[in-house]
């Protein structure tokens, strides 16, 4: 079997010109979605998803603007400017980009944005409601990945999905909208025993492990769906994703490629939530 490439990109694009419309429509009744993007200090990989999303926000007419921090900043500074964000009624989403440096306390800044303007979907109140099944600010990569599923009409229910990675921001979130979406869904992570039991059983595979090539063909079942969350920088300068692409590709029925697979997603779906706010924000 050739797997069908489930191109994120495409469908991001698709899903931007859909939001430009709705962005126009609220600009006609004087709502303009506002995002405010915090970064602290000079990490590449950071200033480069920052620019990203700023690009993003653009393209589709919601407005954003860039707060850079020095790399000293204080809890106490970090927590006064979000009060003041969280104050301001002409912004709708906040986003504190993360890793943040060691001195911060990443979890109470996490919990002084406001979960109204929580467009990460990382507030404990917005990941309460996730895990009730409510709607609410979904976690952007795995909002992106349930969307990319339903977009090829990919079922979930009943379905044995293996999610390799437990993180707050992708792991976790991801194999509860999957359980929301009724899959049997099984957690691997790094203290797993045999975890190749798991991957060769799975119907749909998440692989967010950040390790280039951490599963090849021989460790998915016929017929999968292949999910690739890493974004990995190899030796000769190129991206390439936890998953060796050409070998799952021929075994799979459909995979996502790295670069242009999950990460276009996951700005749309922060634009997505952003949108959504400011539209609750003025009804
Ligand atoms: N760092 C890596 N991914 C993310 C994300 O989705 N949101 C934030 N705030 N920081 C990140």
């Amino acid at each position: 079997m050739t797997a069908e490439v489930i191109y994120g990109s495409e469908l991001a694009e698709k899903l931007r010109k859909e939001m430009q419309g709705e962005v126009s429509s609220l600009r006609e009744k004087g709502v303009i979605p506002k995002l405010t993007v915090v970064i602290i200090g000079e990490d590449p990989a950071s200033k480069s998803y920052v620019r990203g999303k700023q690009k993003a926000s653009k393209e589709v007419g919601v407005d954003s603007n860039l707060i850079e921090l020095p790399t000293t900043t204080t809890q106490q500074e970090l927590l006064d400017l979000i009060e003041e964000l969280n104050d301001d009624s002409t912004i709708h989403g906040i986003l504190v980009q993360l890793p943040l440096p060691d001195h911060i306390n990443e979890q109470q800044i996490i919990e002084a944005i406001s979960p109204l303007k929580d467009v990460d979907g990382f507030h404990p109140i917005n990941i309460g409601r996730m895990v009730a099944g409510k709607d609410t600010f979904y976690p952007c990569t795995p909002f992106g990945i349930i969307t990319m599923l339903k977009s090829k009409n990919i079922q979930m229910e009943g379905k044995k999905a293996v999610v390799i990675g437990r993180s707050n921001i992708v792991g976790k979130p991801v194999g509860l909208l999957l359980l929301n979406e009724n899959a049997t869904v099984t957690y691997c992570h790094s203290k797993t025993r045999n975890m190749k039991e798991y991957t060769k059983e799975a119907d749909i595979l998440i692989v967010a492990v950040g390790k280039e090539h951490f599963l090849s063909g021989d460790d998915i079942k016929a017929g999968a769906v292949v999910i690739d969350v890493g974004v990995n920088r190899m030796a000769n300068g190129k991206l390439t994703g936890d998953v060796e692409f050409e070998s799952a590709k021929d075994k799979a029925s459909y995979i996502t490629p790295v670069p242009k697979g999950v990460g276009p997603m996951t700005i749309t779906m922060l634009l997505h939530n952003t949108i959504k706010s400011a539209r609750q924000f003025h009804n």
